[in-house]
């Protein structure tokens, strides 16, 4: 093996320690440092991922949902962006805000005052698309009522491979830490959809959401201990598709300095009908670790730079590796964003899926 790949190796186990690190509780914390150690956790976490086989993000800006009458077909636009990037196994999405400036989710947030009603389209955005993603067994214990949720019951289910019903096994599942924990016990009692609850050899904040490797005995009766693991774990070792993860980004240029994956996007493609048309079967990707699809909303891409403070000046071409037009010969006068993202994943879905054949190989 490679000096270099071991080295890469080391970081990404080294990063894969901290992220469960991160979850763990310190016995004796006062609620304020709680609070604290939840904040910088979250930060922490979405600071650096780990994950050894390439990723693929797409970003697309949270406007769209603007465009859409009614709260029902917000809904629906939202369900169909959840659905492209699951049946295309991306690994992230980025919602953009275009704003001028950068704030993060929590300030957006605070800006919105969590209120009920009237949230912007890219608040409206990753809400739908974290609840989508999350299995619905644990939905109930992580997402609290909210009218932004009110129609998301008519939407065809992710149906994703770790959105497993209670007869099924897998060598991972996702789990909710419980409030309430047996008082004899060292670790924290997890719900992971099946009829017990397990028990982890972690002391983690309720409500936190985890994944759990189950290994193959079936029988929860055993007294065993089972082991949190990192997310991106049934990902490079099992190579199950895992779902997504989705970041909030203030604007275009927030999208690349906010990535989570360490050493950034090696290869960032933006999508217009202004870019070039390279034949699908003529397209080689270069072997990417971390892959970036950027779409734009009603006026491109190109505006989405053009709004950005850090990136005046800058054309779209000099920013993406490449700039491509995906339907050269399109009838309608426009493509909407969210059919562009169903159009060009399916586009690049043999280049990508040639880069991630080469890794299994290495
Ligand atoms: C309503 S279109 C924006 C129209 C704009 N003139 C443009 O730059 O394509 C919304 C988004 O859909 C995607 N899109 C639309 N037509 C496309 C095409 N022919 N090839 C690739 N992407 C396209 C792009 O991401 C675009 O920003």
């Amino acid at each position: 093996m490679g000096k270099k790949k071991k080295e890469r190796e080391r970081a990404e186990r080294e990063a894969e320690e901290q992220e469960i690190a991160n979850l763990e509780l310190v016995n004796g914390d006062s609620n304020e440092k709680k609070q604290k150690k939840k904040k910088r956790k979250n930060k922490e976490q979405n600071d650096v991922e780990s994950y050894e086989t390439p990723t693929v993000s797409i970003a697309l800006p949270g406007s769209i949902i603007h465009n859409a009458q009614s709260l029902e077909l917000a809904t629906r636009l939202a369900g169909q962006i959840a659905r492209a990037a699951t049946i295309f196994q991306v690994d992230e999405v980025v919602v953009i805000d275009n704003k001028a400036t950068s704030v993060d989710e929590s300030e957006l947030l605070m800006e919105e005052n969590s209120s009920d009603d009237n949230e912007s389209g890219a608040a409206f955005l990753i809400r739908i698309l974290r609840y989508l993603e999350t299995p619905q067994y644990l939905r109930k214990r992580l997402f609290p009522k909210h009218n932004s949720l009110r129609f998301v019951g008519l939407l065809p289910p992710l149906d994703a491979p770790h959105h497993l019903r209670k007869h099924e096994w897998a060598p991972y599942r996702e789990g909710v830490t419980l409030k309430d924990q047996a008082p004899d016990l060292a670790g924290t009692l997890v719900d992971v959809g099946l009829n017990k609850n397990v028990l982890i050899d972690k002391g983690i904040e309720p409500g936190t959401r985890v994944t759990v490797a189950m290994g193959s005995n079936r029988n929860l009766d055993t007294g065993l201990t089972y082991q949190v693991v990192p997310s991106s774990r049934p990902r490079d070792d099992a190579r199950m598709y895992w779902g997504y993860k989705v970041r909030y980004a203030s604007n275009i240029s927030a999208v690349l300095s906010g990535c989570p994956y360490k050493g950034g996007y090696d290869h960032l493609i933006g999508t217009s009908e202004h870019g070039v048309a390279i034949k699908s079967s003529e397209l080689s990707l270069p072997s990417f670790r971390h892959l970036l699809i950027a779409f734009g909303g009603l006026a491109g891409l190109e505006e989405c730079i053009e709004e950005d403070n850090n990136l005046k000046g800058k054309d779209v071409r000099e920013l993406f590796d490449l700039y491509l037009n995906i339907c050269p010969n399109q009838g309608s006068r426009t493509i909407r964003t969210e059919e562009a993202v169903f159009i060009c994943l399916q586009y690049f879905q043999e280049s990508i899926s040639r880069v991630r054949d080469m890794h299994k190989k290495i």
